[in-house]
């Protein structure tokens, strides 16, 4: 049977800070953050706006009437999740008026945790023929005003339909994975901004990903001439290509080119979006379908998903037959194209205005006529969505 995403979709909300505009506040050279980093604007998260609502308003752009019969289960990952002991997968379940009649499990493991949920949904199928399975990739990356890190926030949510004869891409069953208990980023559960040793997280990322390549090639005796691109996690998109020059030269010379011509494809909707943590990955391969129009049916690509704390797996796609007319290509651009710029000012205004204190009754800051999903504030401790 194979097994694979049948739908794709990304949400991100509709602020966006240009970064040479920060680098200027900030007093560094705007080539720091456009050539250094590899970013050129971030996504800015009014109060209104959390994993599950960006979860949400993903997910509705691709859920039809069959798709509700269909899906079993719904899992969640996050690591920017509202709640310690209830998963953000019901939140999204009522208000994707879902049936009652599913599993909803939120999962946690830094950047990685979507990853995990595409492969449990896959293995899913697999015994239930005929069933699918939501998985919803949703995070806020916040590092805080004037921190080495505040050039890599961002924010947005990937949703993907799971199912058998999947339209888009199958998932084989190639992964190579590793686990190492590493201080690179963090976030007790008291801090809403992450603790984070940048560059020693940029190397574990890097070493990683050269450990597992070797050890997919041992296990699969596939070469690097044999995939037509590669999807990475992009904390920032600079990042993408450190691991690729790794192993760039094992590729013959106009298998370089290729490689490389897709790496930027790969890259382009996270330039404008900034760092999703754990839709990161899925965006960058949304990002190499929508631009990288010379790939074919059949065609092979890499996925590396890497969390921080840390936790990595690299496995392969295959691109199904009439894949091109399921990507979500202009609906994506026309988001990111449509986004409201914001001045420093009022970005700085936005991260201090959010609402995380749960004993306090307060609305957000909520706007009326739209039909997107929103938080509308905290009443008794409990959230409340529209
Ligand atoms: P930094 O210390 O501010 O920057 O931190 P830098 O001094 O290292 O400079 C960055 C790059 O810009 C360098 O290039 C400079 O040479 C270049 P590189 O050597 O890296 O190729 N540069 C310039 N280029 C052109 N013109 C100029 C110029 N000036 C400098 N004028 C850092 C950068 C990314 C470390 C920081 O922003 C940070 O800590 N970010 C957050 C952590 C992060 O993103 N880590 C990535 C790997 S870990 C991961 O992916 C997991 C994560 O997503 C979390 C999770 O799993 O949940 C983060």
């Amino acid at each position: 049977m194979t097994i694979g995403i049948d739908k794709i979709a990304f949400y991100t909300p509709n602020y966006v800070l240009d970064l040479v505009t920060l680098a200027k506040a900030r007093g560094d050279e705007p080539d720091k953050y456009t050539i250094g980093i590899g970013q050129n604007r971030q996504t800015v998260v009014p109060n209104f706006e959390d994993v599950v609502t960006m979860g949400a308003n993903a997910a509705i752009k691709i859920i039809t009437a069959d798709d509700r019969e269909k899906i079993d289960l719904i899992i969640f990952a996050t690591e920017s999740g509202i709640d310690n002991s209830k998963s953000s997968a019901l939140y999204m379940q009522t208000l994707l008026e879902l049936s009652e009649f599913v599993r909803t499990i939120e999962l946690k493991q830094a950047c990685y945790a979507g990853t995990y949920g595409l492969m449990q949904a896959r293995d899913y199928v697999a015994t239930h023929p005929g069933r699918r399975v939501l998985v919803v990739a949703s995070d806020i990356a916040r590092y805080g005003l004037s921190t080495s890190g505040e050039v890599t926030q961002g924010a947005g949510a990937i949703a993907m339909i799971v199912s058998e004869a999947p339209k888009i891409v199958s998932i084989n069953t190639d992964s190579v994975y590793m686990s190492r208990n590493a201080s690179d980023f963090w976030r007790p559960v008291d801090r809403q901004e992450a603790l984070v040793d940048g560059h020693l997280s940029t190397d574990i990322y890097k070493e990683m990903f050269l450990t597992l390549w070797q050890r997919y090639q041992l296990k699969t005796n596939q070469q690097l001439n044999d995939f037509a691109g590669f999807a990475f996690h992009l904390p920032y998109t600079k990042m993408g290509k450190k691991a690729l020059d790794q192993i760039i030269n094992e590729a013959t010379l106009a298998h370089q080119q290729k490689l490389t011509h897709h790496l930027k494809a790969s890259q382009k909707f996270n330039r404008e979006v900034g760092n999703l943590y754990t839709g990161s990955v899925y965006l960058s391969l949304l990002s190499l379908l929508s631009y990288a129009t010379d790939l074919k049916s059949g065609d092979k690509l890499a996925i590396f998903s890497y969390g921080s704390g840390a936790e990595a797996e690299l496995y392969s796609v295959t691109l199904q037959n009439g894949f091109e007319n399921h990507v979500p290509a202009k609906m994506t651009q026309q988001l990111l194209l449509k986004r409201q710029l914001v001045s420093v000012n009022q970005y700085e205004t936005m991260f201090k205005s959010q609402l995380y204190d749960s004993h306090i009754n307060i609305n957000s800051n909520a706007v009326k006529d739209t039909k997107l999903f929103q938080f509308l504030g905290w009443h008794n401790g409990e959230r409340v969505y529209r």
